[in-house]
């Protein structure tokens, strides 16, 4: 089995939301020693502010890296420092201004609240969409001229992004910046919004055991684990299947 030299994973509902099994992670990722231990990365749909926030305020050990914004923001937490060369890449096509105008017309959706928003990430809520809504939303952004990735996940969490973003493509730009091949990687996530990571050709991942049938039903042809975890103890469950872990920790 090749070994994994960086893991992605998501955070609610995935490293955090079961706070004893956050802390058995932790637990578990500061017993690794240094050359035993994969880089580090949180790969989220929160913002890289809130991230440090949630850092500071649970137990979730410090990431090498921030993946922020589903895929709009990378964030290197040992220089404190938004990587600027990959912000450029977001700018391409994508006008915010637009996009909100054609959103406010719409009455089946709620504006998430601003601490939700930024740049390159307009965020709405939409409670059960189906998918030919989400479709014939698609179809309106794109009568209009915009080139944008639409994400909905959990039912009710839609996102609008420059086309180039989602958790995937941010993910494989970090492994090229940083060297590290794809199939040296490990993913682990709950919902509809982490399926790109998952389908980065190469990519090992763990499903959680509260993973939403969007993320299975999208990751069908993916190397994948099912854990039987909730959350943080499905993660483990999953590094110690890849070799990662060698045993769960005694809180
Ligand atoms: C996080 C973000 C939210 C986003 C959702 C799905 O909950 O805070 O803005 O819509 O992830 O990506």
């Amino acid at each position: 089995m090749i070994p994994v030299r960086l893991f992605a994973s998501d955070l609610d509902g995935t490293l955090i939301g079961k706070p004893d099994a956050t802390r058995r992670f932790r637990l578990a990722w500061d017993s690794l020693t240094a050359e035993n231990k994969p880089v580090l990365c949180y790969n989220t749909g929160r913002l890289v502010r809130d991230v440090l926030q949630l850092i500071e305020n649970t137990d979730l050990p410090r990431p090498d890296y921030i993946i922020g914004g589903v895929g709009t923001q990378i964030f290197e937490f040992t220089n404190k420092a938004s990587l600027k060369k990959f912000s450029e890449i977001m700018e391409e096509g994508w006008d915010k201004t637009k996009v909100e105008e054609i959103m406010s017309e719409m009455a089946q959706t709620r504006r998430q609240p601003p601490q939700y928003q930024h740049r390159y990430k307009s965020s709405w809520y939409w409670s059960e969409a189906r998918p030919e809504d989400i479709q014939g939303l698609e179809d309106r952004l794109r009568e209009a001229g915009m080139t944008v990735h639409v994400i909905y996940s959990s039912n009710r969490d839609l996102d609008i992004l420059p086309k180039m973003a989602n958790k995937g493509n941010a993910l494989m730009w970090l492994l090229d910046h940083i060297g590290i091949a794809k199939d040296q990687v490990l993913v682990a996530g709950d919902t509809g919004n982490d399926s790109a990571m998952f389908l980065v050709p190469g990519v090992r991942g763990v499903l959680v055991e509260n993973a939403q049938p969007e993320l299975i039903e999208r990751t069908l042809a993916a190397q994948t684990f099912q854990a039987e975890g909730v959350c943080a103890d499905g993660v483990i469950e999953g590094l110690m299947h890849y070799g990662v872990l060698q045993n769960v920790p005694e809180l």
